[in-house]
């Protein structure tokens, strides 16, 4: 490899435990940091890749108060469907640990210790938005108002989510505090600040100088960031879910959540090796973060600065950070439910984990965000997938099994096309090194594709087929390539879809090869008997897309309506108006579509005065059956009027919602007929 490090530590972003992953998340840091730890590793590298839960953080909280439940019950929730998750994924961490973890609270404790006592923080007091009925200072996130810039009821202190704002609380229109309700006023609070400014040259000549190789989107960013001047950063917060800060004189101040979950890749090492020392203080390791693209400022900025304050830690090489991926065209969003997530993917598509990797790496946002659709996966899995791979290793698996009963046949003299096409062979491998070591997976997976483009040519041009009843003996060695080339595929893709490499392995009957196997062309002995083909991937019906299709489909709905803005007010009417309006409580007790009509049904209500007829419009909402029995509320005293020669005595009150959906209007309990409403 180009750049000689003894060892490599690999970490990818903690994701947050208020909620499972998504294919947003694993497109844009968990498939790349595998498939490059998974390369490493076949490389015979000393590699470990850590990953965890992000316990801590006020999303967590706000969760927990949401489900009337407590953060922790929150996070071992969550932290259990991630790692079950990302384990049946094939995301091959040699630890996923969490940062509620006793290792976590002493490294991220210890690690504020010592900075705090080296007078690395400085102390500021500064006005907080504070609850005085909850006696509680607010996180920007439990501060609501009306947005002021496109009028949005229920913005955050933080962030708009309807116009997509970024905000402060201070710019609210009518702030409450969503502990309470109440108003918040501004109190005095203090904390510590790690002072950013004072490592601006440190980064500017660490990354500006140093490391012109990043990926454009991460330079960029750091750039702007340095060039607009680093402020000193609070480290704490007054919160009481998280680590407490360890000091006298904090009581109620935890640390920020962007001071200890970076802290977490240290805890999770320590958790995995005594040895993690060796990994974090050596100049001979190579430090990578996958990250997405929110994270770069605290990947690149603020945890550099942390550990640079330390001491004794080395800095990232490398912080390959994607951009964003859509989901049929719309941003995803845990709080909308517009997303894929992981664990359901697992539930409706058994079997077909490397489906998603390969789609996913496939359509990466590596330079720009990218949009996820359910046909592009569908046709990735038919046409790349089933098509390429599958048929291609199906194909050299089912001939040698009935021409030579499974037995791997000697290669013979080569043609010059033999020759050509293993030249083609080891061209694409030093493609592919390179595509990985410099984070451009999708190509990468081109060329590990490509192995079984070159091998579908090369059988569909050498036509063994034909070939068998004229010239035996070159059979032999047109089916040992395309062998040895099958053997080759095991290796080369099995960073990004290690089933299906392990799956080929096992057709093959052999051992999992080195990455310095690659492109050998005696992977396979002759004589070896090879295990029983079978198929590789299977075609995805349009059934199965139709359904996720139709899942989206009603989640937009759902959201379209909650998004609606209500009716605006009628014009006032007078307490004499209201009290005109005699409402009573009522039972229907016959229900009856009209003929020939599409709306009407009749109704024979018991009012609790009489029992009459009512005609109603809603014949398209209910149906007869589902109305009898019900109470509902009635304007009795409404002129009567005829439909179709039936008068109706009455209306039956009904909300429309945003979906144009007719709701009854019901008494929460069982109430006596003719019970009088107002
Ligand atoms: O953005 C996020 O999902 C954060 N939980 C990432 C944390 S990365 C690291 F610093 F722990
Ligand atoms: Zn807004």
């Amino acid at each position: 490899m180009s750049n000689d490090f003894k060892r490599y530590l690999i970490t990818s972003a903690l994701p947050y435990a208020n909620g499972p992953v998504h294919i947003g998340h694993l497109a844009g840091v968990y498939i790349p940091s595998d498939i490059y730890t998974r390369y490493l590793r076949l490389r015979g590298r000393d590699v470990i890749s850590v990953c965890g839960s992000d316990e801590h953080g006020v999303p967590i909280t706000i969760k927990a108060k949401k489900e009337g439940i407590t953060p922790q019950q929150v996070v071992d929730r969550y932290h259990a469907i991630i790692k079950d998750s990302f384990e049946k994924l094939g995301i091959s961490f040699d630890i996923y640990s969490r940062t509620t973890s006793p290792t976590h609270a002493k490294t991220a404790s210890d690690f504020f210790r010592k900075l705090y006592d080296e007078g690395k923080f400085v102390e500021q007091t500064t006005e907080q938005f504070y609850d005085e009925e909850a006696k509680s200072f607010l996180a920007d996130r439990y501060i609501t108002g009306t947005c002021p810039k496109c009028g949005a009821e229920g913005a955050y202190g933080d962030q708009c989510e309807v116009c997509g704002s970024t905000l402060s609380p201070d710019e609210l229109v009518n702030p409450r505090s969503t502990l309470s309700g109440a108003t918040p006023v501004k109190r005095e609070t203090k904390h510590w600040y790690l002072p950013l400014d004072k490592y601006e040259s440190m980064l500017r000549e660490w990354i500006l100088e140093g490391h012109k190789e990043w990926k454009s989107n991460v330079y960029g960013q750091c750039k702007s960031w340095l060039d607009g001047g680093l402020l000193p950063r609070a480290v704490s917060r007054d919160l009481e879910w998280g680590i407490p800060v360890p000091v006298e004189g904090a009581e109620g101040k935890v640390l920020y959540v962007w001071f200890d979950a970076p802290i977490g890749y240290i805890s999770a090492t320590k958790d995995l090796t005594p040895d993690w020392e060796k990994y974090w203080k050596s100049e001979d390791t190579k430090l990578v973060h996958f990250i997405g693209k929110d994270n770069i400022v605290f990947h690149c900025i603020v945890f550099p600065s942390m550990l640079k304050a330390h001491g004794d830690y080395i800095l990232p090489e490398n912080v390959p950070s994607n951009e964003f991926l859509n989901l049929e065209g719309r941003k995803i969003s845990t709080s909308k439910n517009w997303a894929v997530w992981l664990h359901e993917y697992l539930v409706d598509f058994p079997g077909k984990e490397d489906v998603l990797r390969y789609a996913l790496c496939a359509t990466a946002p590596e330079t720009k965000d990218n949009d996820f659709t359910w046909k592009d996966y569908q046709a990735r899995n038919n046409n790349e997938l089933v098509a390429v791979l599958g048929n291609f290793v199906n194909r050299a698996l089912v001939l040698t099994k009935k021409y030579y009963d499974g037995e791997v046949p000697a290669c013979g003299e080569l043609a010059d096309y033999d020759r050509d096409t293993i030249a083609e062979l080891s061209e694409i491998k030093a493609s592919l090194e390179s595509n990985i070591e410099n984070y451009r997976f999708r190509e990468a997976l081109k060329d590990a594709m490509n192995f079984a483009r070159i091998g579908n040519k090369y059988l569909a041009d050498s036509e063994p087929w034909k070939l068998i009843k004229t010239d035996a003996e070159r059979v032999k060695t047109i089916l040992n390539i395309a062998l040895q080339i099958t053997a080759n595929i095991a290796i080369a893709i099995e960073p990004f879809m290690p089933f299906s490499a392990a799956k080929i392995l096992n057709m093959l009957a052999c051992e999992k090869f080195g990455w310095e196997r690659l492109g050998a062309m005696d992977l396979l002995a002759a004589g070896h008997h090879i295990g029983e083909p079978s198929l590789l991937f299977e075609k995805i019906e349009d059934e199965a897309i139709q359904k996720q299709l139709d899942r989206l489909e009603e989640i937009a709905k759902q959201n379209a309506a909650a998004e609606v803005k209500a009716e605006p007010q009628k014009a006032e009417c007078s307490f004499d108006d209201f009290q005109k309006m005699d409402i009573r409580v009522s039972t229907i007790l016959e229900a009856e579509k009209l003929p020939k009509t599409k709306k009407l049904l009749k109704l024979t209500i018991d009012t609790g005065i009489d029992k009459r007829t009512i005609v109603s419009g809603i014949a398209e909402h209910f149906t007869p059956e589902e109305l009898v029995g019900q109470q509902v509320l009635v304007l009795v005293n409404l002129a009567p009027r005829d439909f179709r020669g039936i008068t109706s005595q009455g209306m039956i009150l009904m909300a429309e919602d945003a979906t144009g959906a007719l709701r009854l209007v019901q008494p929460n309990e069982k109430t006596n007929n003719g019970a009088m409403v107002g």
